[in-house]
């Protein structure tokens, strides 16, 4: 499925995927409005602004681990961890060289990015929590 937006410029496009939902969305950098959903264009908040599922039990303050994500493409074009995420990031399960916090993690420029729900969080959903 895609949300997309015919009139966005190419070099102004940011596209990410969601996976293992497959849901794309696209908007074009600098537009979304802030939703106070962590950082301001972080995973988190592109997530809640399209209406995918992504856990954050903090509500975004870098406190709880559970918007974790695995970055599967698009990783130069992203904000760098600072020391509070990577401490975060050193006691969640699952963690990978590719592990980032989406509420932590912002998207700086247009391009494709590809990110991934661990299996436990996807538990999460699958378990009752809404999935949109
Ligand atoms: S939502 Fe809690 S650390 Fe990201």
């Amino acid at each position: 499925m895609s949300d997309s937006a015919s009139s966005i410029p190419q070099d102004k496009l940011v596209r990410v995927t969601f996976l293992p939902e497959g849901r794309t969305v696209e908007f074009e950098l600098g537009t979304l409005p802030y939703g106070h959903h962590g950082k301001a264009m972080s995973f988190l908040d592109v997530a809640e602004h399209f209406g995918v599922f992504l856990d954050h039990a903090c509500g975004g303050a870098c406190a709880c681990s559970t918007c974790h994500l695995w970055i599967k493409e698009g990783a130069d074009g992203l904000s760098e961890a600072d020391d509070d995420e990577l401490d975060r990031l050193d006691n969640v399960a699952d963690q990978q060289l590719n592990s980032r916090l989406g509420c932590q993690t912002v998207i700086t420029r247009p391009g494709n990015y590809v990110v991934e729900i661990p299996k436990w969080n996807r538990n999460i959903v699958s378990e009752g929590k809404p999935l949109q």
